[in-house]
């Protein structure tokens, strides 16, 4: 059991089942949430951009061409993680878009 506490100012937080192997990205477009995703989930952009504000370890680790993509997102910081590249593992992880 696996599941994404997405969170957007102003708005309650929505509880979103996961299903382990799938993204963050892909997860979040299948409930309705509007995540930006101009290459289609190939880490070939930065638009995905999300903060893990918790949970990161539920988490896929980062792996070299997501850190280097990340690199040129705007609001970069240690919580960063590109949705797509995210892969859920199981566990709860909290989510907001930058
Ligand atoms: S959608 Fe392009 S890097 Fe995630």
């Amino acid at each position: 059991m696996a599941e994404i506490i997405y969170e957007e100012d102003g708005k309650e937080p929505l509880t979103i089942k996961a299903e382990v192997g799938v993204s963050v990205m892909h997860t979040l477009l299948e409930n309705g949430v509007d995540v930006e995703h101009a290459c289609g989930g190939f880490c070939a952009c930065s638009t995905c951009h999300v903060y893990i504000l918790d949970g990161g370890e539920n988490l896929s680790e980062q792996e070299d061409d997501e850190f280097d993509r990340l690199d040129k997102a705007k609001g970069v910081s240690l919580k960063s993680r590109l949705s797509c590249q995210a892969l859920v593992r199981g566990g709860t992880v909290r989510v907001k878009i930058p």
